[in-house]
């Protein structure tokens, strides 16, 4: 269709890892200035493509062309030096050195005889992150910054470079919707500066405001470009998945119970005050808001893992104190934790042992832990999530990243907890896999569990809860049934403005 070269092409390309063939005879291009979405469901193998054309992964077949020059990318600074870019999915900063050694990594300015020059350093890192209407600056560690500030810290990296193509894998997974705005001015500098861009992500909102192309991969094959302006999610889905899917549908509807878990005026410093809520048995109750109104640090207070400074809960209508997360989990109580690298997983463990971790002493078999059980319960939650892994052994930390997330929601449905906290249970997860959580989800209400589902997506909240807790700045605004929420007043609550104020 366009005459134009592209910046950049994959040909062919093949990689298999054992028991996977992540990439089967794969091609992709991206035109300078062009922003093209990658799609596909969880292990689809988007960022493995990414990886072989970041110079992390050689491919076994194939070749990758920029420009007009056919290349090897031998390494991540083989890559960078020919102008590729990669902001990854899950985070490759170091923790333990400055923003600005980790952006000029490999690459720090010198002074004669070969000695940093730290002034230099720190003046242009500053410059750059100026651009980027950062709260932090050149000197701070990387290990003291929030998520989404690390993930500045990539985007920052970008930026110092003189780009062909920049690779977003996933970029919004952790920002606020304030930042996601500074990313999406980024990205449209980067375009207008005719930089190609591969944008990957599960949010079809973000692929029909910025995007201009969609290539969608399954199953490590090819299955075809659209253009944006001339598509809808029903027929990405369609290449996605193979079927669509009727999001509309209404889930289940069960009975309520008796209430399980009561909070009472808990407050947490400043982070949340005088919090009151009960969740029955039966029940999905979402909380919702902007990140940093609380909802995380509520949930880490029930599981143990912050204290009240005031306030009491109450498990079955007795007051209780929870100290630690073994304290939380021994009555009952379970947890998803947002981010799922620092909090879930153990990459270098295998994919079994990940899920059977807090129960290991509940399967022990005199002084071992009976395989057996722990081999069953991994099958049976790989099958009800869909987990995509050639089997037990493999490590986490070869899972694509909505497969590892699968992995912690297994983890904790299986201890059949009574309450089970979800704190955004869908980031990252695709779409078909999405609606099956949610069925899930409601499926665990019908069977008498009492469920708080945090996210900041409120087509997920809308959709799963009986009733929905909306928080602003550390208070509950409002708490609304399902029958009385509307997206307008639920807006509205987590705003900070009461109804009469708007009225
Ligand atoms: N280093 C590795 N070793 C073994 N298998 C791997 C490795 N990296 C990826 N895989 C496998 O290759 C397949 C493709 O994974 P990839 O991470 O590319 O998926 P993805 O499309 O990015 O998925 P997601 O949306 O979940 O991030 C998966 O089956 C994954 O388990
Ligand atoms: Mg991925």
């Amino acid at each position: 269709m366009s005459e134009q070269t592209p910046a950049l092409r994959l040909e062919n390309i093949t990689k298999t890892f054992p028991g996977v063939k992540a990439l089967d005879d794969v091609s992709f291009s991206v035109l300078p200035g062009e922003v093209h979405a990658l799609m596909g469901e969880n292990g689809a193998g988007k960022s493995t493509l990414m990886k072989v054309l970041g110079g992390l992964h050689q491919p076994d077949d194939g070749q990758i062309i920029v420009g007009e020059q056919p290349v090897r990318m031998a390494s991540p600074l083989d890559a960078k030096s020919k102008g590729i870019v990669f902001i990854h999915q899950e985070l490759s900063l170091a923790d333990e050195l400055t923003v600005a050694e980790n952006i000029y990594l490999g690459e720090l300015p010198r002074k004669r005889f070969g000695l940093v020059d730290w002034r230099r350093l720190y003046a242009q890192t500053n410059e750059i992150l100026k651009r980027l209407n950062v709260s932090f600056d050149a000197r701070a560690l990387v290990g003291d910054l929030s998520i989404a500030n690390q993930q500045m810290v990539e985007i920052a990296r970008a930026l110092t470079v003189d780009a062909k193509a920049v690779i977003f894998d996933e970029p919004t997974a952790s920002l606020t919707d304030a930042e996601k705005v500074v990313l999406f001015d980024v990205i449209s500098d980067l375009k207008s500066s005719g930089v190609g861009i591969i944008y990957i992500s599960h949010r079809m909102e973000e692929i029909f405001k910025i995007t201009d192309r969609i290539s969608v991969l399954r199953d490590g094959a090819y299955r075809g470009t659209l253009e944006t302006s001339k598509t809808n999610d029903e027929d990405i889905t369609q290449l996605m998945i193979g079927r669509t899917l009727d999001l509309s549908r209404n889930l289940a509807h069960h009975d309520v119970g008796d209430v399980v878990l009561k909070v009472d005026n808990l407050s947490c410093g400043h982070l949340y005050e005088n919090v009151s809520f009960e969740v029955r048995h039966g029940e999905v109750v979402g909380f919702y808001g902007l990140v940093g109104a609380g909802r995380t640090a509520i949930a880490e207070t029930l599981f143990g893992l912050r204290e009240p400074t005031a306030g009491r809960i109450y498990l079955d209508g007795q007051p209780t104190r929870i100290h630690s997360p073994a304290d939380a989990i021994r009555r009952g109580i379970s947890l998803v934790p947002e981010d799922r690298k620092a909090q879930g997983l153990v990459l270098g463990m295998n994919c079994r042992d990940n899920m059977t971790l807090p129960q290991v002493d509940d399967l022990k078999a005199g002084p071992f832990v009976a395989e057996g059980a722990e081999i069953a319960i991994f099958d049976q939650y790989r099958d009800r999530l869909d987990i995509r892994t050639p089997g037990w052994r493999q490590s986490v930390g070869n899972l694509s990243g909505g497969n590892q997330q699968k992995i912690v929601i297994g983890k904790w449905l299986s201890m059949h907890p009574n309450v089970l906290i979800v704190d955004e249970p869908t980031r990252g997860i695709d779409v078909g896999s999405k609606s099956e959580i949610h069925n899930l989800i409601r499926d665990l209400a019908g069977l008498g569990y009492a469920v708080i589902v945090i996210s900041s997506e409120m087509p997920e909240v809308l959709h799963v809860s009986d009733r929905i807790v909306a928080m602003f700045s550390g208070k509950i605004m409002r708490t609304f049934t399902s029958e009385e929420v509307t997206e307008d007043n639920l807006i509205q609550a987590i705003s900070g403005l009461s109804a009469d104020k708007v009225a």
